[in-house]
């Protein structure tokens, strides 16, 4: 029997924590493997006292031996690309001996960003709130059968292609009345692309099925969370690709009957940053301080989070759409000491309660909140609390798998297993 690939992915709006409960589970692995989004995603490790942001490479980095694959479902902007490599080669990792590129994964250009953010200016105050890393329209063009892709680059035509989509990007920005990107970021963005060039571009469609037939172990790390996937979130109010599971099979080439374990990683509470509906957000004293203590603010653009309480029909929502196996906690640490905690149950929408995501989550829809019992301080070294507890088994009955992991905080030792079957 072949092995399986893994997949762990975010269950609420993004921000989870799911690079570090990747860099948590990575020595279980010997490929860790990014499968859609690209350089709007920001995934924070804390180890040793410091602080490293990925936004492109998959969070198996700094694990010496394991493999880190960018699948042709992501999105690639050569420059955040090349500097993530400098930034982490200055802090001594060894990054290119064990990174691959998909040959299939799809170039953000430099008119992609100012295309992004010409859309958003014109949107107003409908505006999704993008990180405006040109994530929206390089999916566009690979969509519309436009797109520049890795393996273009070792085409001898690369140049032309180059300059046809730039051309048209132009056109697009002329009828948005918006002049193309500066000079400078296309000389950067062709100068990032000779060094993409010169690593390891591999048909990871081909390279992760001998992979699994060898007996190796795959995880698939998504980005974004499930609540902003382009089908199943909060439409319009989304990213552009598959954040659910059935997107590690499309962003990497795995058939769906070799996926394993489901890993959903969901915060004790909830966040959103950017726009959109969010059932139980806390526009209060309350919610500033889960912001202040949960230090709230994005990875990739420093924007304030929005904060609210956990929702359960969302999170139930998100196990039933990736059929989650087993789910991580992360930040129980954020909630310890309130005494007011309150969690999502239900929504009542036109009058009936219901515990069904509904298909517009605006602001009619309504949160019944129910009281639930607090907790103090939580260290790895002691048991959990009665009243974090009960707030575990509450979530479990809700929606129906394990909880096998809590965070206590963002260094890798501020972990705690509930079950060892999460790492085996
Ligand atoms: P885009 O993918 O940059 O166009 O952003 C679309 C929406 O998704 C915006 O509301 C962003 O704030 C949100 N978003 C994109 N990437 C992330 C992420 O990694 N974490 C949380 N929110 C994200």
């Amino acid at each position: 029997m072949t092995a399986r690939m893994d997949v762990l992915l975010g269950a609420q709006w993004g921000d989870e924590g799911k690079g570090k409960v990747v860099d948590v589970v990575a020595p279980d692995y010997d490929i860790i493997a990014r499968f859609q989004g690209g350089p709007n995603a920001g995934h924070t490790l804390i180890f040793d006292g410091r602080k490293h942001v990925l936004h492109t490479i998959p969070s198996g980095v700094f694990r010496e031996g394991t493999v880190n694959l960018v699948g042709n479902g992501v999105v690639i902007d050569p420059v955040t690309l090349v500097k993530e490599i400098r930034d982490l080669e200055a802090a001594g990792v060894d990054v290119r001996k064990n990174l691959l590129i998909s040959r299939r994964a799809h170039l953000i250009l430099p008119t992609h960003r100012a295309l992004d953010a010409a859309s958003e200016a014109e949107k107003g105050v409908g505006r999704i709130g993008s990180t405006l890393k040109g994530i929206g329209p390089t999916y566009m063009d690979k969509t519309g059968r436009n797109g520049l892709r890795v393996g273009d680059l070792e085409l001898t035509d690369r140049m032309e292609r180059y300059q046809a989509l730039t051309r048209k990007h132009e056109r697009l920005l002329a009828l948005h009345d918006r002049p193309g990107a500066a000079p400078e970021a296309s000389e950067e963005w062709l100068t990032a692309i000779e060094t993409l060039r010169t690593l390891q571009l591999v048909d990871s469609e081909h390279y992760l099925d001998q992979a699994l037939r060898q007996g190796k172990r795959i995880l698939a790390e998504g980005a974004q969370g499930t609540l902003l996937d382009i089908d199943f979130g909060t439409y319009p109010f989304v990213t552009s690709s598959n954040t659910v599971s059935a997107g590690a099979c499309t962003g990497l080439g795995i058939a769906p009957t070799r996926i394993g374990k489901v890993i959903g990683i969901f915060k004790a509470y909830c966040t959103r940053v950017g726009s959109g509906p969010f059932p139980t957000e806390l526009s209060d004293a309350t919610g500033e301080r889960i912001r202040q203590v949960g230090r709230e603010f994005g990875s990739t653009t420093g924007r304030a989070r929005r904060c609210g309480w956990l929702d359960l029909p969302a999170l139930h929502y998100a196990v039933m759409i990736n059929g989650v196996t087993e789910l991580a906690m992360m930040k129980a640490d954020v909630l310890s000491g309130m005494s007011d905690l309150r969690v999502c149950t239900a929504y009542r929408v036109n009058g009936q309660v219901t515990d069904r995501m509904p298909y517009d989550i605006s602001s009619t829809i309504e949160p019944v909140l129910e009281p639930v019992e607090g907790w103090g301080e939580l260290r790895a070294d002691r048991p959990i609390p009665t009243g974090l507890q009960h707030y575990i088994g509450l979530i479990e009955q809700h929606v129906g798998v394990p909880v096998k992991l809590v965070s206590l905080g963002p260094d890798r030792d501020q972990t705690l297993l509930r079950d060892k079957t999460l790492v085996n």
